[in-house]
Parts: C-alpha cells; structure tokens; sequence
C-alpha cells in the first residue's frame, strides 16, 4: 500500500493499492466511524465497481442509499446536482455523514460539489475509477458543474477526507480513456519532475502504481502551496490553455486528453522557439506523448486557437497566464497580453 498525505487546509489521505476496492468499507470506517453513506456514480462505473464497494460498506455495517447517473459530461449539470442534494435530504443525510464519489472526474466533480453545499458541507470520499481522475481530479478539493455558457462554471473549493484509489480499476478503462489519462500524467513530469519523465518512458501501465503515487504527490505539493489557485496552482494548467481553445473549436469531439496533449506540444515548441528549452526536450516530449496514441498537431489555426483562448469565459484582465516548459521537470508561468496571444501561439503550431 503506498500512501500520500494531503496537508491542505484538511489534511487527508490518499491510499492506493492494487485491490484495495474490497477493503474500502474499512478505511471509510476507520476516518469516519460509524455514518450513514451516500455513493455517488455513474451507470458504466455502477454495472463494474458499485457492488464490489456495497459489499465492503455492508461487511462494516455501514448504511448506505446510491445515486446513479448517465456516464459522460452531460450528467454534470445542475438538475443532476439538485436531485443529488435532494435525494439525500429525503434519506435525512446529516452533517455527521459522507458522500463517496465512485467513477470518473464527472461523478468526482459532481459529488464533491454537492458535498460543498449539503447543509454547508459534509465530508466526501474519491473512489476514483479513471486515470484521470486518480492522477487529477480526485485530490485537490476543486469541484464543479458545468453550465450553458461553459464548462465548471459553478463549484466550490471542498477537499475530500479520504482518496481511495485501486489501480486495478483500470483494467476495465477502454483505451482512449486511458490515454487521455496519460496527458495529465506527462504533464506532472513536465511541470517539475523529471525523474517520473524518465519513468514514463519505461511504460506507464507496467508502473501504475508508483506512477500514481508520483503525480499525486507532485499534485499533492502544488496544492498545498495554492490551494485556492491563485499563483504555482495555475502550473497544472500546462498545455491547458491552448488545450481548452481546441476543446472549444471542435464542439468538444476533440477529447480532453487529446486537446491537452497537442496544448503540451505547443507549449515546449513555443519554449523551444524562444531558447527555453533544448530541441532534445522538445523531440523527447513528442515522442513521449506520441507513444501514449496521443495526438501531437493542432487541427486548427494560431487564429482560431488564440480567438477560442480569449473568449474562455473564466478568463479575467488583459493577460494570460501561459505555462512555458523552460525544460522538462522545469515549468513557470508567463504572462502573455491578450493582444499577442495569436503571435505567440503561431510560434507553437
Ligand atoms: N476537479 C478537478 O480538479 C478536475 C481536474 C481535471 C478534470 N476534471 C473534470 O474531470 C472530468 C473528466 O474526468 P474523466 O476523464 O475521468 O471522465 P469521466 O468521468 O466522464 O469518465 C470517462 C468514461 O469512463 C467511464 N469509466 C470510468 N471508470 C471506468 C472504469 N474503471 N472502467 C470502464 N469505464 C470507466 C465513465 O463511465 C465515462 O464514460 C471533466 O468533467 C473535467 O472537468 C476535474
Ligand atoms: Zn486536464
């Protein structure tokens, strides 16, 4: 069992294990005690995992009611997070109670959310069942839902009280989800660890589980200097910017992973334009994220990139915090004026 402890504003846990999923009844029990539990997830996750969990929480003689909703990014919107909150008020949830978010960052984001607001917060446990979502989205305390107007509109800062991870989830993942997993995973070595870099290299499914460990802890240490993401937090965003402004071109059918990846790229060939970075960082990085089945090349123009970037709607002031890798394992943040964003991102395609 390897464990990473979070020292944010809670400080929590995160154990991962091959395995670990029939004993989660157990370490739920062991930080909460005896309370009533609300799982959280979705339909894919419920038909694979939601059993093996209901089993554990019964061999602990913990009560416990479900709530299910369709798989993908569509479920992670208001009516889902209203009948969430009222699902548990009916079943009298208290404040002495917890959520667990069983799945993907859909069903994390979405849980955690309603754990922020039911009766001004309660605790909540990440079961996280994506790779994604067991390197990201599951510590850190971000939650969210999506709104017309764009994506994690709505949400609130609530960190989990426990991250219970089995990587043998993963057998299950199909491909491409595992692969836009990996594009976060990269980017952990990117940002400041060029030891995990090196690790990828090697195969990132022969070394899950020390792989996990690493970019949780990686994410654990940038947490706990900006919690509420307002300076090094805005690190993780590597490949981010440009990765939303091609999510938002392609009406979201680019997938998040993909768009990322190809952000990843630009962003080291913007670094390598300016003598930041070497030309054998920059070949090792596109090869590095070529191997996961990644893409590496923007469909869309510097124009349409840069248009997209300036209209996101979380975007404040004239600037644009940009991530620069000046090296691998070796990111800062550039300020970029909104009016040079295109020339910049020209330097990158
Ligand atoms: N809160 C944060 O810090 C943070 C960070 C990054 C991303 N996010 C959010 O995370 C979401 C993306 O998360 P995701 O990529 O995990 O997507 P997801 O939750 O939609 O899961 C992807 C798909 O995989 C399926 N799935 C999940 N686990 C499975 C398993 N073990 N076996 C087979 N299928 C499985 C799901 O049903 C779904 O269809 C986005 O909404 C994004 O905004 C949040
Ligand atoms: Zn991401």
């Amino acid at each position: 069992m390897k464990t990473v402890t979070v020292n944010a504003s809670v400080s929590y846990k995160i154990l991962i294990e091959k395995g670990l999923l029939k004993n989660a009844g157990k370490y739920i029990k062991e930080c909460f005690g005896e309370v009533k539990l609300c799982i959280v997830t979705d339909d894919t996750v419920d038909a694979l995992y939601a059993s093996a969990v209901e089993a554990a929480l019964t061999s602990e003689q913990l009560p416990f009611i479900k709530f299910v909703i369709p798989h993908g990014e569509a479920s992670k919107n208001a009516e889902n997070l209203v009948s969430l909150l009222e699902l548990m008020a009916e079943n009298r949830l208290t404040r002495a109670d917890a959520i667990i978010a069983l799945g993907g960052g859909v069903v994390g984001d979405l849980a955690g959310f309603a754990a922020g607001i039911y009766l001004r917060g309660i605790r909540f446990v990440q079961i996280p069942t994506t790779l994604l979502a067991m390197v990201d989205s599951s510590v850190g305390g971000k939650t969210a839902i999506d709104l017309k107007a764009g994506k994690n509109l709505a949400g609130v800062f609530h960190q989990p009280s426990l991250v219970l991870c089995d990587p043998n989830a993963l057998n299950t993942l199909p491909s491409n989800v595992f692969s836009d997993g990996c594009a976060e995973v990269i980017k952990y070595g990117i940002i400041n660890d060029r030891e995990l870099f090196d690790t990828l290299k090697l195969g990132i499914r022969e070394n899950i589980e020390e792989i996990i460990e690493r970019c949780v802890s990686n994410k654990a240490h940038i947490v706990e200097l900006d919690e509420f993401d307002n300076g090094t937090r805005q690190l993780l965003n590597l490949g981010h910017t440009v990765g939303h402004a091609i999510e938002l071109c392609s009406s979201f059918t680019v997938s998040h992973g993909s768009a990322v990846a190809i952000g990843t790229v630009i962003a080291t060939k913007i670094a390598y334009s300016l003598n930041l970075c070497t030309k054998t960082e920059l070949d090792e990085t596109v090869a590095l994220i070529s191997a996961q089945g990644l893409p590496t090349r923007s469909p869309y123009s510097a124009s349409q990139l840069a248009k997209a970037a300036t209209a996101d709607k979380k975007r404040s002031g004239d600037t644009i915090n940009f991530v620069i890798p000046y090296g691998i394992g070796n990111c800062e943040l550039m300020k970029i004026k909104v009016s040079d964003l295109e020339e910049f991102i020209m330097k990158g395609i």
